[in-house]
């Protein structure tokens, strides 16, 4: 049942080629359930999308690729639908879906990478909304009791790039599908988003539908981040910095056009892109690996990186913005 000793390459948008011990695609809950069965707790490794994740080593585990399709409407109102997708769908797939079918909520995510079970996991988020927004609950299969159970949106305690997955329950459930609250008609669009707006005036959309919305997404993303099946990456590399109001006067006096965004009073998000761009990384160039030129957040593998080259490159970049501006950047990516 288990395939052994199988490249990881293909199942990770950074395209590194590390070896699983063991590995199995699972399409069905009892293909997931066989694996967790024969498997002790510690020698599991659940693998979504592979989007947030950077692979610097062989894995001495079980591999278990959530496969599992399906999107379907589970329950209407006169304004609003209920999806519910199974985990290993593709985010993008399920963003088109539901643009296909007239349902708004989840047009400005268009086009993350990974998969529709691990979004909540780090709560996705883009142009303005988060999954947050839209998610109503999902299922999770808790790996002690293997009982499916059912997290609502309040006790996935979401915050930004955060959620109760990443935190108290990292490792004891496997996200196995989400339902997703989305509207029917009245969509409330977002698009006050600068480069939204901007696209949306250019191209004199006044009234746009949510398929323009995704459209120009599309756009914005494919003018800025690279395309994992072209360049090994993983989107942002490093969460945006929150620093205390103090902080971000000091880095103003030496740096006038510092861009940030207020979060309260106090703190103020400071984009990482921008640090890491002033402390003169866009663009750097290794050979196998570097940051890419029009979006300093984003590491790449230009195609034989090793997990190592990249998580190296990543240290530089941190010790090199807490020098300059004492601000410590902390990784999204999930590093193993
Ligand atoms: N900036 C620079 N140099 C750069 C990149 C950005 O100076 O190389 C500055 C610019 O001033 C720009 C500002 O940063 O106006 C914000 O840039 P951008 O709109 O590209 O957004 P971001 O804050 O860099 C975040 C998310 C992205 C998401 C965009 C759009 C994080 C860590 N990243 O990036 O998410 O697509 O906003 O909402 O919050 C991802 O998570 O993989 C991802 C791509």
């Amino acid at each position: 049942m288990l395939q052994k000793n199988t490249s990881l390459r293909e199942y990770n948008t950074f395209g590194i080629n590390v070896h699983a011990k063991n590995f199995k695609s699972a399409s069905s809950l009892e293909e997931i359930l066989d694996v967790i069965k024969i498997t002790p707790k510690k020698d599991l490794f659940v693998l979504g999308g592979g989007s947030n994740l950077l692979l610097t080593s062989d894995l001495n585990k079980t591999v278990l690729h959530i496969n599992t399709k399906g999107i379907k409407i589970i329950k209407e109102t006169t304004d609003h639908a209920f999806v519910k997708c199974e985990a290993g769908e593709n985010w993008h797939k399920l963003v088109l879906w539901c643009i296909e079918n007239e349902l708004g909520g989840i047009e400005n995510l268009s086009l993350i990478p990974g998969n529709a079970g691990t979004s909540p996991i780090q709560n996705i988020g883009a142009y303005g909304v988060e999954i947050k927004d839209v998610l109503e609950y999902c299922e999770a299969l808790n790996l002690e009791t293997l009982n499916i159970e059912k997290f609502t949106n309040l006790d996935c305690k979401f915050s930004y790039r955060e959620s109760v997955f990443k935190q108290q329950l990292k490792g004891k459930y496997i996200i196995t599908s989400i339902v997703l609250k989305l509207s029917k008609r009245s969509h409330k669009l977002k698009t006050s988003y600068g480069a939204i707006e901007i696209l949306l005036n250019e191209k004199q959309i006044n009234t746009p539908t949510i398929k323009d919305i995704s459209n120009v997404v599309i756009e914005i993303r494919q003018s800025k981040l690279p395309d994992p099946k072209k360049i090994g990456n993983s989107g942002s590399f490093f969460k945006n910095p929150i620093v205390p109001k103090k902080v971000l006067e000091n880095i103003t006096h030496k740096f006038q056009n510092v861009p940030s965004y207020k979060i309260d009073e106090d703190n103020f998000k400071i984009p990482a892109g921008w640090l890491i761009e002033t402390a003169g990384f866009k663009g750097l160039n290794l050979g196998t690996h570097g940051v890419h030129h029009k979006q300093a957040l984003v590491l790449v593998n230009y195609g034989e990186a090793t997990g190592n080259d990249i998580y190296n490159l990543s240290k530089t970049i941190q010790e090199v913005v807490f020098k300059i501006f004492g601000i410590k950047i902390a990784s999204e990516v999930n590093i193993v």
